[in-house]
């Protein structure tokens, strides 16, 4: 870490990254869909949602464990998965694996990932270790890494479902995004030779899913994924409730209502806000997770007031492995946990199961 003074929240880790990064590196991951609506309406959403704390509770001890799909987690927290961390930190997502294990919480491996689903996995032994899946063209391609990750005891598939095509993010376009020469797609070189192209006037990642990926995935692929391995299904990308019961009648044992981060849709609804719909169709069949816009620990609170079994962590996760690689990562789980725990104690919840939906309301204006 360069900074002589250690952040104390995960803005501050913000602000030290968009320092360290290049201009290329910190659009891509600061960036959302054309006039970022969503990206901010992510933010601006868990302001509107209030809190109800409860007094004269005792808090004196205070457990923050769950579990998420029949996996013991020390958090309510997985850590999303989001591409090509290599351009965070040389050692990318093995850094982020290792913080990761460390602090109890899960993690979901890009298929976009700058270290093969082998290298994550023998750095990280127990818990959540899902992969998340792009369906390619190319089904064989697809099959094969679902295989891989079942052989090396990732323990679910995680379908991004909101990406048929990129989201148009007009700062990548503008720097044609292209991977540095030395970085590669590590889960998909060793398969095909597959890499991000450089296109003039057009960003690299944008061209690869419109050339690569499949825009005509329906439910029925989703029968054909689940036929591949035994691993429980995350549906990512979920935005609706009736979209959410055919999750659950495809097989889906997670539903991750999302918005990726206002990368995809621009105007498409903050996931805090699509929750509680999600969670009222099937929240009582299976576990319904959310990410977007989790900067606090009382973002956290939130969501899990509105019925989330645990929240997913995109950006600052990010910002810490720029920061200080494994360590910065681990610093930012603990922030986040520290923040929590406080944010439990304050409203009256010793547990993560004291929380429930009485302690949120949802005010609009001022
Ligand atoms: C992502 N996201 C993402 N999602 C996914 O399913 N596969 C992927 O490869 C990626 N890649 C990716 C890269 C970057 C740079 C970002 C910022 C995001 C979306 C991610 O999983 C998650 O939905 C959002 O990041 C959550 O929002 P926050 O926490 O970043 O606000
Ligand atoms: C992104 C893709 C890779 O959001 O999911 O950049």
């Amino acid at each position: 870490m360069n900074s002589p003074v250690k952040p104390i929240n995960v803005f501050e880790y913000k602000a030290l990254a968009q320092q360290d990064l290049s201009k290329m590196a910190w659009d891509y991951y600061a960036s959302g869909a054309g006039d970022e609506v969503s990206l901010r309406e992510n933010r601006a959403a868990f302001e509107r949602w209030k809190l109800r704390p409860r007094m004269l509770v005792d808090v004196s001890q205070r457990d923050l464990s769950t579990q998420i799909l029949g996996q013991f987690q020390q958090l309510p927290i997985l850590i999303a998965p989001t591409a090509f961390q290599c351009l965070a930190h040389p050692e990318g997502e093995i850094a982020t694996a290792k913080a990761a294990a460390k602090l109890g919480v899960g993690m979901v491996l890009s298929t976009m990932a700058t270290k093969s689903i082998e290298e994550v996995a023998d750095v990280s032994q127990q818990g959540n270790r899902w992969f998340q899946l792009y369906v390619h063209r190319d089904r064989g391609l697809t099959r094969a890494l679902v295989e891989r990750a079942y052989a090396k005891g990732y323990t679910a598939i995680c379908l991004t479902v909101d990406a048929p095509l990129l989201g148009r993010r007009e700062k990548d376009t503008r720097n044609q995004f292209a991977l540095p020469a030395e970085m590669e797609l590590a889960n998909i070189a060793t398969l095909k030779d597959l890499e991000l192209p450089h296109k003039y006037g057009e960003s690299g990642l944008f061209a690869y899913f419109a050339e690569q990926l499949d825009p005509g995935l329906t439910w029925k692929d989703v029968e054909w994924l689940q036929s591949l391995s035994p691993l429980p299904l995350a549906i990512k990308g979920i935005l609706r409730d009736d979209d959410a019961v055919r999750a659950v009648e495809h097989g889906a044992k997670a539903v991750i209502v999302s918005n990726h981060g206002g990368r995809q849709l621009d105007g498409a609804i903050a996931s805090i806000d699509a929750l509680s719909e999600v969670v009222g169709a099937v929240g009582d069949k299976v576990e319904v997770l959310m990410d977007g816009g989790i900067r606090r620990g009382i973002d956290i609170l939130k969501a899990l007031a509105l019925g989330a079994k645990a929240v997913l962590v995109g950006r600052p996760i990010l910002w810490g492995l720029t920061v200080a690689g494994e360590m910065g990562v681990g610093h930012v789980l603990e922030i986040l946990r520290d923040e929590l725990d406080l944010a439990m104690a304050l409203s009256g919840c010793a547990k993560l199961s004291d929380i429930d939906s009485s302690l949120v309301r949802y005010i609009s204006c001022c």
